[in-house]
């Protein structure tokens, strides 16, 4: 089969190669999966995982890529609840080999039915951004109708579904980012936004919640507008700072089937918006994961036509 893999760290995307390799066996309560669509998340490459097992051994050439939609080919020994030719999509392992391959082995429990209506390259773009969004506000953040929530990197893959399942949940949006995505972030239902670059953060006030995707210093100013009894929620690492009187949680997404159904429902019934950018073939997708200019939604890789 095509498959990108990964050998160098220090090389980021610019060492992704196109190689052939063998299809990968479905071991027990594995599926096979055809690969129809691939994602991948900014970032990716620099998370350990990539590059070991969990003993910490090598494991490369390894295949990056944890997003997918695309239909069975084959079942593990003892593999229940998805069957040979099903529209799957979901979130593979970390330290497995990935999606940006013509097939991947993965555990059936991490994949939820693909709706037919639903193209695979939306369902190739939803795994993680949805199920980040969707952890991080309702699990993590205990998000109630009537609070507050203040969105960092609100036009980005996570960002955006946080704005847009946080409205839904009758919170009061207020998105940061830069001043270009002003209007994304609006359209996506923020009541406010602020300009990172130009904007005094502070301005803000108090809010129940934060949901970080920056870290450093942005994270640490937002820590102390958390009211009595708020929540920071992290997905950029470690918090270096935490609210005086609230919670500071920094959690890294897990597949989850029901969860994953609750976002492809919004998606069908028009809910919610997923950001596409970039598509492109296997044979592109180093092309794609090195654009000379800044990427605008996340890129997808359709792996078949
Ligand atoms: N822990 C987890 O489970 C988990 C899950 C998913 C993602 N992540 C991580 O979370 C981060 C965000 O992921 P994503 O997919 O949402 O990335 P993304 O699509 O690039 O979105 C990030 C957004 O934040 C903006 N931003 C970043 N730094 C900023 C700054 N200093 N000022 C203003 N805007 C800024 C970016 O704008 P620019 O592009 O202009 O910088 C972009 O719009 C990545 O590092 C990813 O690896 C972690």
């Amino acid at each position: 089969m095509k498959a990108i893999v990964v050998t160098d760290q220090a090389a980021g995307t610019a060492g992704m190669t196109l190689v052939e390799r063998d299809a990968p066996a479905p071991a027990g309560n594995d599926v096979l999966v055809e690969v129809h669509a691939s994602g991948f998340t900014p970032g990716e490459l620099t998370w350990p995982s990539n590059w070991t097992d969990r003993l910490g051994r090598d494991r490369t050439p390894s295949i990056p890529g944890h997003e997918l939609a695309g239909v069975v080919s084959a079942l593990g020994y003892g593999t229940r609840g998805l069957s040979v030719g099903q529209r799957v999509f979901g979130l593979t392992d970390w330290t497995r080999d990935g999606t940006l391959a013509e097939y991947t082995a993965v555990e059936a429990r991490n994949l939820a039915p693909l709706p037919g209506d639903v193209d695979f390259t939306v369902g190739a773009s939803l795994p993680i951004s949805g199920l980040t969004a969707w952890q991080g506000l309702f699990d993590h953040g205990r998000l109630q109708p009537g609070q507050s929530v203040l969105v960092h990197g609100a036009a980005g893959g996570v960002g955006s579904m946080v704005t847009q399942l946080a409205g839904e949940a009758g919170a009061y949006v207020v998105a940061t980012g830069r001043a270009r995505d002003r209007q994304a972030a609006l359209d996506l239902g923020a009541q406010e936004f602020v300009d990172l670059d130009r904007d005094t953060l502070e301005d803000v006030g108090r809010v129940d919640l934060v949901f970080d995707v920056i870290g450093g210093d942005v994270q640490k100013r937002s820590a102390a507008l958390v009211q009595a009894g708020g929540t920071l929620v992290t997905i950029a690492g470690p918090p270096e700072a935490r609210p005086a009187d609230g919670l500071a949680i920094d959690f890294v997404v897990e597949a989850d089937r029901a969860q994953l159904s609750e976002i492809v429902r919004r998606v069908r019934d028009g809910r919610l918006r997923t950001n596409i950018g970039t598509v492109a073939t296997l044979d592109d997708a180093v092309a794609a994961f090195n654009p000379t200019e800044r990427p605008t939604g996340k890129t997808i890789i359709r792996v078949r036509p």
